[in-house]
């Protein structure tokens, strides 16, 4: 791992920088900085010149291809499309689905996996409160889609997060593709916040599609990946119109390649891609290592949290489900952001705050159904990884409870612009710029 330096808190020490913010993304791995910068040595044009450093970076650049689709258990005819980040997965996805496919989708999913699909023909169920209530929405939905006709059959997609951004908690993913399969759906998985933690595996998960980024497996932003059936993605024009993605231009018109390439047009992001592969490779020979160590961080981070007078946890599917090392809480009597402030300013500790890009399921989980005015609109979430210690989930937990019982340790101020900080903050932000 790339180590961070240490960071100053409020009392003008320098401290370890307690990393809980995975969940958002990932410190890159040392063995991602040595590929890229390997690759970085060599890099000429992508399959578009015919010089030895043009093959080599193509070579790369399809190499990286092929560990992805290792990484992701892909089956033999499916693809790996290189993208952005997961939004950028998904919205090629739905720009891919075949006319009037039905869509149907939870309100618990992150906003990259709800918001795509066209509204009309979405069927968006409620955040399911438990295992079998998700089961039984589905089942209902899929049941009650419209028939198509023998010659114009109906698609349907069911779109499905593998854990969850907000509580960590893996999905049944296995018991809803079986019902999705039962009524003629595919399925698409969202492995954002999985592919770090658990081994995803098209095959064996027998889901259509899976959708990851790079920022979130310890490699850099720009990269994600859509992996999964070709079909419809060579029914469906390009995702971008460009070179790259054309097998012949004429002044009658465009034929388009089949395969990734039809939606990589644009010399593509080699250097995002060997950066990805990288990370994929290292995650797949330490995978059991990295389990390990990340339950028992959670199963520390969850007790603790749960232990501390005046703080709540949060579950979809009841406290003893399976989950990744994420855990959403709130504090009584504290704005979560003031507390992710404080924990910052105070302990170097790094949370987020907020509603997580997932604003309904957050919602519904603070939702406890009084009117006594004392209810969060928001949360704060903890989430480890690799670059957390025990000693930061220690730090953590320790800072809470102080929280909890006694409140900040110094003045913050609600300002417009940046959110709660702390009044007497002598620190500058002088960064040194990388380059
Ligand atoms: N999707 C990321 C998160 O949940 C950014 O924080």
């Amino acid at each position: 791992m790339v180590r961070p330096g240490l960071v100053p808190t409020l009392s003008g020490d320098l401290v370890d920088y307690a990393n809980l913010d995975h969940a958002a993304s990932t410190p890159a791995f040392e063995g991602v900085a040595r590929a890229v910068e390997a690759a970085t040595r060599s890099y000429s044009s992508v399959h578009r010149g015919t010089g030895w450093l043009s093959r080599v970076t193509s070579a790369h650049y399809e190499a990286a291809r092929e560990e992805v689709a290792r990484f992701v258990g892909a089956r033999p005819d499916d693809v790996v499309v290189f993208t952005r980040n997961t939004t950028d997965a998904v919205n090629l996805l739905a720009r891919c689905l075949p006319r009037d496919t039905s869509v149907v989708v939870f309100a618990s999913e992150h906003h990259a996996a709800l918001l795509p699909w066209a509204p009309r023909d979405t069927v968006r169920l409620p955040v399911p409160g438990s295992v079998r209530d998700a089961e039984v929405l589905l089942e209902a939905a899929l049941a009650a889609l419209p028939a198509g006709t023998a010659r114009r059959p109906r698609e349907a997609l069911v779109v499905l997060t593998a854990a969850s951004n907000v509580t960590g908690e893996i999905w049944p993913v296995d018991r809803l593709t079986s019902i999705a399969r039962r009524h003629g759906a595919r399925v698409l998985l969202d492995g954002a916040q999985y592919a770090a933690h658990r081994t995803v595996d098209l095959g064996a998960l027998d889901v259509d599609w899976v959708v990851f980024s790079g920022h979130k497996v310890h490699a850099p932003f720009g990269t994600g990946v859509l992996a999964g059936r070709q079909d419809w993605l060579d029914a469906a024009p390009p995702y971008l119109a460009g070179g790259g993605a054309t097998a012949a231009v004429t002044e009658g018109g465009t034929r388009w390649v089949s395969g990734p390439a039809r939606h990589e047009a644009g010399s593509p992001n080699v250097l995002g891609a060997v950066a990805l592969a990288a990370a994929c490779a290292t995650i797949r020979e330490h995978r059991s290592a990295i389990e390990e160590h990340e339950a028992r961080l959670t199963a520390r981070l969850l007790d603790g949290l749960r232990a501390i007078d005046g703080v709540t946890t949060y579950s979809l599917f009841g406290s003893s489900h399976d989950r990744g090392p994420v855990v959403t809480f709130t504090v009584d009597g504290l704005d979560s952001h003031l507390v992710a402030a404080a924990l910052s300013a105070e302990h170097g500790i790094g949370v987020r705050a907020g509603k997580f890009c997932a604003h309904l399921v957050v919602d519904a989980l603070l939702d406890d159904g009084s009117d006594d005015g004392v209810q969060h609109s928001t949360a704060v979430r903890a989430s480890a990884g690799l670059a957390t210690t025990e000693e930061h989930v220690e730090r953590l937990l320790a800072a809470v409870a102080v929280l909890a019982a006694e409140g900040p340790g110094a003045d913050y101020v609600d300002t417009p612009e940046q959110g709660w900080l702390p009044v007497d903050d002598t620190r500058e932000l002088d960064v040194p710029l990388p380059w």
